[in-house]
């Protein structure tokens, strides 16, 4: 397994681009199951968790070619509508296959995800949500089976315990597109990666009225086209190098951000008093390595992202007094205090809620990644601490961040990455 040795201390200088969402991009290769004609998405970041969405596209017979970071989809045989445990388990965002595939071959059959280190993630809204629609659902063997006749539209209320479900959303919008007649989506997630969804579906002749809002409806129609699209800047990347900016006391331009995606977190890095410049598309990042403690709650967008926790509580850790942070999305997502603290934090964890007492630095040391935001947090943690800090299990970022470490190096970052001399050998023999 790869590794990065960070030699961390020097403030990150410099511009650097973000990438498209792939968060976005991962249910938009669902919707290319709408539709017999090519889906074109432009400007795809390469990264594992769409490498894994492609391969289990094509065994449910769709065409994905890759030329560059452009990528197309065509649906050429609608036989098999089975997304196999082995590469559904690699990745819980494959799930959003399953309103692709009812949506229009009006049978799914979808393996659970399975679990997840972030903390339980249950499907009954989803299932919730397609039943509603005159799915016959049921959960067998490990796999969502879903069969309908016909789908009609219908008024779906898809809140849970925890707000909206993204995924849900987006799973339920692609059934709903090609249902009889009006669907109401109340409590739909208003994410911006769900506004982009609704608008590649309008583009492939969708009617979506309310995009953004929290009540969505969808005029049905008999079919779909093709279309071609770029989707939206990732906004948690861009979060995690504006984090990276502020903790290293740098000075950088974040280039290729939707500002407007932006509001909670650039709210909350000037409550910690870093200066945030926002103009057009770039948002510049200015800070002196002096930070103010703050409150912070995960909430659903327009909310603070959760996506973002680890990073900002890995800021907070040098902040001057004490911080409350409260996960409200995922309960147990604080997979990395116990790393945090390795490198000299002091976070204490009560329930949903993390107590961080600002340090006066972070000290490198060995640490392990976990999952993908978490990895992000510890890079972020090393390029701030001083001395060397040491992440195994890297392939957790490679899934959400393209080439993390070529993005920061330009920036004065001193990062490696060591490769697994195992996996060069097998890449070497293949
Ligand atoms: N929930 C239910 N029932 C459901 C679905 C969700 O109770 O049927 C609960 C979840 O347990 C959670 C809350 O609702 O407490 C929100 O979950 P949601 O369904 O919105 O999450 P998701 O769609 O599975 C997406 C992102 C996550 C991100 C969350 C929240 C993708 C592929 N994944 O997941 O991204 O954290 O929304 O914003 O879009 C990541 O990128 O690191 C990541 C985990």
């Amino acid at each position: 397994m790869d590794k990065f040795v960070i030699h961390g201390g020097v403030p990150l200088r410099g511009r650097v681009q973000v990438k498209t969402a792939k968060n976005a991009v991962l249910p938009m290769m669902s919707a290319a199951l709408l539709t017999r004609e090519p889906v074109v998405l432009h400007d795809v970041p390469r990264l594992r968790d769409i490498d894994t969405m492609a391969k289990i596209l094509e065994e449910l017979g769709v065409v994905v070619e890759r030329d560059g970071a452009g990528m197309k989809l065509q649906t050429r045989n609608e036989l098999n509508c089975e997304a196999r445990y082995e590469l559904v388990s690699q990745m819980r965002a494959s799930f959003c296959l399953l309103g692709g595939l009812l949506g229009r071959r009006r049978k799914a059959k979808v393996s659970l995800p399975g679990g997840c280190v972030i903390g339980v993630r249950p499907v009954d809204l989803h299932i919730k949500g397609l039943q509603a629609l005159g799915a016959d659902m049921k959960v067998e063997g490990g796999y969502v089976i879903g069969e309908a006749d016909k789908l009609v539209g219908t008024d779906i209320y898809l809140g849970g315990a925890y707000g909206s479900t993204v995924t849900g959303t987006a799973n339920v919008l692609m059934a709903a597109v090609l249902a009889q007649g009006t669907t109401v989506i109340d409590y739909a997630a208003c994410e911006p990666e769900v506004q982009d969804l609704c608008v590649l579906l309008t583009k492939m002749g969708a009617h979506i009225e309310g995009i953004g809002s929290p009540r969505l409806v969808v005029h049905g129609v008999p079919e779909l086209h093709g279309a071609e699209h770029t989707p939206i800047p990732d906004r948690i990347e861009a979060g995690t190098f504006m984090v990276a900016a502020a903790m290293t006391g740098g000075d950088v331009v974040v280039e290729n951000v939707r500002v407007d995606h932006m509001s909670a977190v650039v709210e909350t890095l000037r409550h910690i008093g870093v200066t945030v410049l926002t103009n057009g598309n770039w948002i510049h990042v200015h800070s002196d390595g002096a930070f103010k403690p703050v409150d912070l709650v995960t909430l659903p967008y327009p909310g603070f992202p959760t996506d973002l926790q680890a990073q900002f509580m890995t800021l907070l850790t040098l902040a001057d007094g004490i911080s409350v942070v409260q996960e409200k999305i995922y309960p147990d997502r604080f997979m990395h205090v116990a790393e945090l603290m390795r490198l000299g934090a002091n976070i204490r964890k009560e329930g949903n809620f993390a107590i961080i007492k600002g340090v006066d630095r972070l000290n490198g040391a060995k640490v392990m990644a976990s999952d993908l935001r978490a990895s992000a947090a510890l890079v972020v943690a090393g390029l701030a601490a001083e001395g060397t800090t040491e992440i195994s299990r890297i392939y957790h970022i490679d899934r959400g961040y393209e080439e993390i470490e070529k993005r920061l190096i330009p920036l004065g970052a001193r990062i490696e990455r060591i490769r697994d001399q195992k996996r060069i050998a097998i890449e070497e023999a293949a």
